[in-house]
C-alpha cells in the first residue's frame, strides 16, 4: 500500500457488527441522562479488550461545573464493577440532535487513561466518523 494511502487509513479498525452494537448500547443508555440544563442527552459505550460493554450517560447538576459526561461515566462504572486493569479498545458517543459531537478534552484524557490505544466513534463534522485516541489527544499525560 503506498505511503499516502496508508495514512488516512484508520489505526484500529472494529469489525461492523462490533461497532454497531457499540453504537445501540450508546443509544439505549442516552435515553437516561439527566441533561435538564443542556438538553442535550448523550451517551457513549465502551468496548474492553475482555469484549464487556459498559455505558453511561450524562447526569448534569444545578452547579453546572459538576456536570459529569456521558464517556467518564461509562468509564467509571466500568472500573467500579471490574476494578482499575481495564482496557478501553474501544468508544462509541451518539447524541440526541444529531449534531457533531465528540469528546471533550476533560473525557479524551480519561480514556487515555484506560485505552491508549482506542478507537472512538463519533459524529463529526462531515457525518460518522472513528479516530484514534492520540489523534483527539496528542501527548496524552501519563504518570509513569
Ligand atoms: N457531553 C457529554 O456527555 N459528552 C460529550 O462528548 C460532550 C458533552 C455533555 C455534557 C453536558 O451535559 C452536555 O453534553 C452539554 O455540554
Amino acid at each position: 500500500m503506498r505511503r499516502e494511502t496508508a495514512s488516512l487509513m484508520p489505526k484500529n479498525t472494529l469489525p461492523a457488527d462490533v461497532a454497531a452494537k457499540l453504537r445501540q448500547s450508546a443509544k439505549k443508555v442516552m435515553k437516561n441522562a439527566h441533561a435538564p440544563y443542556s438538553k442535550f442527552r448523550v451517551g457513549a459505550a465502551i468496548l474492553l479488550s475482555n469484549g464487556k460493554i459498559f455505558s453511561g450517560c450524562n447526569v448534569e447538576n444545578a452547579s453546572y461545573g459538576m456536570t459529569n459526561c456521558a464517556e467518564r461515566t461509562a468509564i467509571f462504572s466500568a472500573v467500579a464493577q471490574l476494578g482499575p486493569k481495564i482496557e478501553i479498545r474501544a468508544v462509541s458517543v451518539v447524541n440526541d440532535h444529531g449534531v457533531p459531537c465528540s469528546p471533550c478534552g476533560a473525557c479524551r484524557q480519561v480514556i487515555y487513561e484506560f485505552g491508549p490505544d482506542a478507537t472512538i466513534f463519533f459524529q463529526g463534522a462531515n457525518g460518522p466518523r472513528q479516530a484514534h485516541i492520540t489523534e483527539l489527544l496528542p501527548e496524552g499525560f501519563r504518570l509513569q
